[in-house]
């Protein structure tokens, strides 16, 4: 059985993504999960506003490496004419294959000045946002959102569809409401009603760890992707492998851990120079996970402030872990 791609403009790229995920699939993550695949990933949420009045850090994260590709780029503000800035300065990087907007994001700084989720409680903003940055770039802009604010408003086939008329090239559907944050179980159904609603290619979100898990919802939802987030945290290969396991092929999950994590914790380093042994102590944190002694190793590493130091560290509990 082969894959059918997920075509987005002239984009075409397998239909297993990796899920914006802030302080998550920064360059580094990035890296590790092209080591297995060439599948789609997207960026870290940039601040449009921060973007366009240049503070330097975020210019950085905006800055993707030619070999970093295929990559989608996602943005997050409210003004239209800001976000529309941004994705110009993003265009003119060359590097993105598209544009997207968050507005799905639950964190109460972010939707307290109505941005992320808070926009689907503002579509006609909304609108505007999508059409302001749809004329103002030639990629691709496409949305990624919720089921909507709460259970008592659940407006996304509505909202989603307002965005496609709007010039929204594919919906990415997160399928929890804002309230529920992350927690409770995301609602496949919602997957099969958007596919139904819209002509722009649909990517579902939410609880997909798998291949079995994405051929699902495949199957029952006729979606164009699935898109892995918390999947993809310490098991940068799953993208590869869900790609393997669809086609029913096989797929050689890495046999030395202890390089895999070695090898980001390098990236980390290259990228954030001596800030990457505080990066690293989530990463390595969710590689240990379910590993005998990891609670123990876990206090160790966030003890550690000597790169040297943690690499030993690192060899040392998942060389004997092996
Ligand atoms: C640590 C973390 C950071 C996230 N950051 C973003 C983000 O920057 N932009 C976004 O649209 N969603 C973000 N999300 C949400 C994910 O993209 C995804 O929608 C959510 O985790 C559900 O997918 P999953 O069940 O596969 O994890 C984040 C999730 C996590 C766990």
């Amino acid at each position: 059985m082969s894959i059918v791609p997920l075509k987005i403009g002239s984009l075409c790229v397998d239909p297993v993504i990796a899920a914006p995920m802030a302080g998550v699939t920064d360059p580094p993550m990035r890296k590790m999960i092209r080591k297995f695949g060439n599948q789609m990933i997207f960026s870290e949420m940039i601040l449009a506003a921060s973007l366009v009045h240049a503070h330097r850090q975020t210019r950085k994260m905006a800055v993707c490496e030619k070999i970093d590709r295929p990559i989608g780029v996602q943005i997050e503000g409210t003004n239209p004419d800001v976000m529309a800035q941004a994705a110009r300065i993003i265009e003119e990087s060359g590097r993105a294959a598209l544009i997207d907007i968050n507005m799905g994001c639950p964190v109460p700084k972010i939707v307290k000045s109505g941005g992320g989720a808070a926009l689907m409680n503002d579509p006609a903003l909304a609108e505007k946002i999508v059409k302001a940055m749809v004329e103002s770039v030639s990629l691709p802009v496409t949305v990624k959102c919720r089921l909507g604010w709460d259970e008592s408003s659940l407006n996304y086939l509505d909202f989603a569809k307002r965005m496609q008329d709007a010039g929204a090239k594919a919906v990415t559907l997160h399928a929890r409401t804002r309230s529920q944050f992350y927690a409770g179980k995301a609602d496949p159904d919602a997957f099969e009603k958007l596919k139904k609603t819209l002509c722009v290619p649909v990517i579902a979100n939410g609880d997909v760890r798998c291949a079995d898990e994405a051929q699902k919802i495949f199957d029952q939802c006729g979606v164009d992707a699935v898109m892995i987030g918390r999947g993809l945290l310490g098991k940068p290969w799953v993208l590869a492998e869900c790609c393997a396991g669809l086609e029913k092929n096989d797929f050689q999950k890495p046999n030395d851990l202890c390089q895999v994590v070695l090898d980001h914790f390098k990236e980390m380093e290259n990228y954030y120079g001596h800030k990457a042994i505080f990066v690293a102590r989530k990463h390595i944190a969710w590689y240990s996970s379910g590993i005998k002694g990891g609670s123990d190793f876990r206090v160790k590493v966030n003890q550690i402030t000597d790169v040297d130091e943690l690499s030993l560290l690192i060899k040392t509990f998942f060389g004997e872990a092996v």
